[in-house]
């Protein structure tokens, strides 16, 4: 991380800044030119490295990305399911092989054959249809039940519910409402679990005249699409936890960092924004202003990593930053920022509505609340469900989604870093925290990619380090060329023959996990361990001990 650029790169504010500026000089082509880098770098004050380095990294604005017309998502959960060829075959009737290109993922997995075309996302049977100039209407949102007895699911009804909530809610003192978020215990729900009355805390602790509440809606766990629902379904309740966490920190400026795969999700909190805008009742209640910004992402998996997205939004390379300081302390343009995975805010709706204590009975004693899970299309009803904290992985995958259409031998839970669950321990987990870090998995965002009995372990294995080595920030040498090394390795034992030595394989798990910088390289070696230890018989014909 660079002080001095992150300095620089503030100076304009939020509303002229750096990422979106290189963004929009690649819109017409698709990756700018270098006369138009060198012209941002100048007016920025910062050097041609940059912006060259900041554009060449996302997929929507690298050179090799030029020229792609529609993109075919290759996330686990369309490559499990089969249906990529399928569909890559069907656009190749229209369009050249070279305007094809890939997403990952497009939160389509209840139903895959999902494909983004002109700016939104299609699935499940779409693809029959396409035609370029009329392209069909998506016709399945979300599959799946959801519990309207709930949280997070439980909209507001209607906008004057939401405008009657944020008034009562901030005629309370912010210490109050710290107060009741520290009681609901509630755990952030972007994968690491801290505790989220901790981090706006340390937030409200430091002094500055400017502070940023940051929500972090860059779901790329391919599997997950519960942020998904939550911006395109509850956005109120999004924005909601926002306004909370800038009333109670002293922040005045909300940013939704929303990834660019899920377009009508920009659409929908734009509008709901709107809203808020227009009824003004944000400006100046009680001596609180508050402005929301939405920067849409541009296709790098790791800016879902919190410093990489501050790096992104700063408009430099996105490279996870090393901590302390922590981004409650020295975030965004060096401003105290508070990052927030989109469903930890959506839950504040409930935790103030509900009350604290409401909320903290739910769950276990660690991991209070109600999660969203996702369920493949290799569920008899795949979508998203509402299960309180602690309930059995069985009920989930039996009861709820119905058991599964056609035999599975894993479930891979928790997106590319989570752990890979044999069928053999779903009656042994249950939905929180402590139990999947004590069995030796992840729960994760809690999305399931469910692994058949007939897709060889050894490819999947191939296809998280393909994923990891792409998605590598570069910053920290154990994960840039470890990950590299792992996919070589995997690949040349699936295509050349060539037996991996367990023990240097082993040796590289452990490099990566102990000594990367963030939990991207020290994330992978888990589901790998998980395949090796659970599915020894069938890796065993691609190592030598
Ligand atoms: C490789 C990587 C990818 C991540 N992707 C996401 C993501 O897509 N969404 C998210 O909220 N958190 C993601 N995180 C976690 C964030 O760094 C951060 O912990 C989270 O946004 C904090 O919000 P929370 O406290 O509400 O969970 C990721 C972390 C890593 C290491
Ligand atoms: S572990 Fe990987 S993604 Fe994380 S900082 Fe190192 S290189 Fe970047």
């Amino acid at each position: 991380m660079s002080k001095n650029l992150s300095e620089l790169s503030g100076r304009k504010g939020i509303d002229d800044n750096l990422f979106e500026r290189i963004g929009n000089s690649a819109q017409s082509t698709g990756s700018p030119s270098q006369e138009e880098l060198s012209k941002i770098a100048d007016e920025f004050l910062v050097g041609n490295a940059n912006t060259f380095g900041t554009s060449s990294f996302y997929d929507f604005t690298k050179s090799e990305n030029k020229g792609k017309k529609i993109y075919v998502c290759n996330g686990s959960a369309c490559l499990c399911a089969g249906t990529q060829k399928n569909v890559s075959d069907i656009l190749e009737n229209h369009f050249k092989s070279e305007e094809i290109g890939h997403m990952t993922c497009l939160g389509r997995c209840y139903e895959n054959s999902a494909f983004h075309y002109n700016g939104k996302n299609y699935s499940g049977r779409d693809i029959d249809n396409f035609s370029v100039n009329t392209p069909p209407k998506s016709f399945s949102k979300y599959v799946g039940n959801i519990d309207s007895n709930s949280f997070l699911t439980t909209p507001f009804e209607g906008f004057s519910e939401f405008s009657a909530l944020i008034k009562k809610t901030l005629s309370r003192s912010p210490e109050d409402l710290l107060d009741e978020i520290k009681k609901s215990q509630i755990r952030g729900r972007g994968g690491a679990g801290f505790p989220m009355g901790l981090k706006w805390e340390s937030c409200k602790n430091e002094t500055s005249s400017q502070k940023f509440i940051i929500c972090n809606a860059d779901e790329g766990d391919p599997g997950a699409f519960s942020d998904r629902f939550l911006l395109e379904e509850r956005p109120y309740s999004v924005l909601f936890g926002m306004i909370v966490a800038g009333y109670i920190t002293g922040a005045n400026r909300g940013i939704l960092y929303i990834r660019a795969e899920y377009p009508e999700a920009v659409e929908i909190v734009q509008q709901a924004i709107d809203s808020i805008v227009k009824s003004a009742i944000l400006t100046n209640t009680n001596g609180f202003n508050f402005v929301f910004k939405i920067i849409k992402a541009k296709g790098a998996y790791i800016c879902g990593e919190e410093t990489a997205l501050i790096n992104s939004i700063e408009g430099q390379r996105p490279e996870v930053r090393t901590r302390p300081p922590f981004p409650t302390q020295m975030g965004l343009f060096n401003k105290p920022t508070v990052v927030n995975n989109v469903e930890t805010l959506a839950s504040v709706h409930g935790i103030i509505k509900k009350g604290a204590e409401f909320f903290s009975k739910l769950g276990t004693p660690k991991s209070k609340g109600t999660k969203l899970v996702c369920l493949d299309s290799f569920f008899n009803n795949p979508g998203l469900y509402e299960v309180e904290m602690g309930s059995q992985l069985s009920d989930l995958v039996f009861k709820l989604g119905g058991g599964f259409k056609t035999p599975i031998k894993a479930m891979q839970i928790g997106g590319p870093l989570g752990g890979i669950v044999p069928v053999s321990m779903i009656n042994e987990l249950t939905i929180d925290f402590e139990s999947f870090a004590s069995h030796g998995f992840l729960l994760g965002h809690a999305s399931i990619v469910c692994i058949p009995e007939s897709f060889p372990m050894i490819n999947y294995l191939e296809h998280l380090m393909e994923f990891a080595a792409y998605e590598s920030c570069g910053k920290c040498f154990p994960c840039r060329l470890g990950t590299k090394r792992g996919h070589e390795l995997l690949h040349s034992a699936i295509h050349e023959n060539n037996k991996i030595e367990h023990s240097l394989f082993q040796d590289l798990l452990n490099t990566l996990q102990q000594a990367s910088l963030c939990a991207h390289g020290g994330g992978i070696p888990l589901p790998i361990k998980n395949a090796m230890y659970y599915f020894e018989n069938e890796l065993n014909a691609y190592f030598k001990k």
